[in-house]
């Protein structure tokens, strides 16, 4: 017999939460999970909404057409303030439905595929080297997220976008106010300075052509009419912000596991051909985005002998779904002889990561280079006193300093 969910539950824990550990998820995560694979938390705002934690109730909701990511919608959830912003709200792609979604989709796919990204590895490789360097001519110490976690993906996504290189520091400051604002107004602002760069870009582009994706889609696609310029800067901000912090929390989060766990990291050191296995295991354990989705329910939904309302608020947890002991045996264990890629670090369905391809070839090369020509690498600090991000500055898990040594 179906079981409905009491509407309004009260004393659903709030979500986000701290972590204790940078790598692991929140302790009070463990009782939700508990609970089985559907729970409630309670959003800043004192919305109650559903947690999915289970691996296949949480890919059978994001394959589910009657679940919406559009973030116009009213009654679609916001999981911190800043997700109030307008400029929250109106992000193309990620918060679309079909069938503007797909057709943004269609015009981005093959900039993104897995062999126009391994085209890129030479240039990927010279930005990882050139930072290496420059942390091996001024340090020890360092700071591991400013002076390389930080940068390494800005570089690339700068390259991919086409964004001239004297622009670099403005964006990666611009996009982490945009990510890590407490309120919306902090992030509308830094939105505002994002959009008016781009836009002014894109426009220069028409006339003035360049390398990369925003010179390609402004002489392909807004010139004939496929694409509105207005789309396009969307498209340039996105792609921004969604590939920059992301990439730059994994590789961070990911050296502090591997300097956490030395043994593996020493197998990863013997031999190259692990790293594969080695960025999936890192990609399953830290899950940056901590969600793999946010959505909202268009019709009544049932799942694990429940039902989801039309109107309730879903949030599918990554974090939760990758440790689901149904899929992975010892789940809790930071495991790199695993196999398989059973894990919901780039969400499922059809707004799964755009740029997945390009983040794993990024964290590859970033680990290899880095354990390789630093192997003495070390945490100047012990790992659980890197101060963790608060909850609710963002939902992108990470650390903002990591002094390290050699
Ligand atoms: C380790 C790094 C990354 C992680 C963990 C990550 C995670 C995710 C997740 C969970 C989603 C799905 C969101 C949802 O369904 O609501 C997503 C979508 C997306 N990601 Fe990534 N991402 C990463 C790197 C990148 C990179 C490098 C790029 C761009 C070059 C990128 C661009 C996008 C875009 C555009 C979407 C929206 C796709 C759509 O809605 O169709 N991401 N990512």
């Amino acid at each position: 017999m179906e079981i409905t969910a009491p509407q309004g539950l009260s004393g659903a824990p709030p979500f986000p939460q701290q972590r204790a550990c940078p790598y692991q998820p929140p302790p009070a995560y463990e009782q939700l999970g508990a609970q089985g694979p559907l729970s409630r938390v309670t959003l800043f705002d004192g919305r109650v909404v559903w947690f999915v934690t289970g691996y296949p109730e949480a890919r059978q909701l994001l394959a589910d057409p009657r679940i919406s990511a559009d973030r116009q919608r009213p009654d679609y959830p916001a999981v911190a303030p800043r997700f109030q912003a307008e400029v929250a709200k109106r992000l193309v792609l990620i918060g679309m439905d079909p069938p503007a979604h797909d057709e943004h989709r269609r015009l981005l796919n093959p900039d993104f595929s897995r062999k126009r990204v391994a085209s890129l590895r030479p240039v990927v490789q010279d930005i990882v080297d050139h930072y290496v360097d420059r942390m091996l001519r001024t340090g020890p110490p360092a700071d591991l997220v400013r002076d390389f976690a930080l940068p390494v993906p800005s570089r690339v996504i700068s390259e991919v976008l086409g964004l001239p290189h004297e622009d670099l520091e403005f964006f990666q400051d611009a996009s982490r106010r945009l990510l890590q604002a407490t309120t919306g107004e902090e992030s509308q602002e830094a939105g505002r300075e994002l959009i008016g760069y781009l836009d002014a870009l894109a426009t220069r582009r028409r006339t003035e052509p360049g390398p990369g994706l925003i010179g390609r889609l402004a002489r392909e696609d807004v010139a004939t009419g496929r694409l509105s310029h207005a789309d396009l800067v969307q498209i340039a901000l996105v792609i921004l912000v969604a590939g920059h912090e992301t990439t730059a929390s994994t590789i961070a989060l990911g050296a502090i596991t591997l300097l956490d766990h030395p043994e593996q990291l020493a197998r990863m050191q013997a031999g190259p051909d692990t790293v594969p296995a080695v960025v999936e295991e890192i990609l399953r354990c830290v899950a940056v985005t901590d969600l793999a989705g946010v959505r909202v329910a268009t019709a009544d939904i049932p799942v694990a002998g429940q039902v989801i309302r039309a109107g309730d608020g879903v949030l599918l947890s990554a974090t939760m779904a990758n440790r689901d002991g149904r899929v992975h045996q010892d789940p809790q264990a930071f495991d790199t002889g695993r196999t398989g890629r059973r894990q919901l670090s780039f969400g499922y369905g059809i707004h799964q990561c755009l740029g997945q391809s390009l983040a794993r070839l990024e964290l590859e090369i970033a680990f290899s280079t880095l354990f390789t020509r630093i192997p003495a690498l070390r945490l100047a600090v012990p790992a659980d006193r890197l101060p963790t991000r608060p909850p609710g500055s963002g939902t992108v898990q990470g650390v903002n300093e990591m002094p390290v040594t050699w």
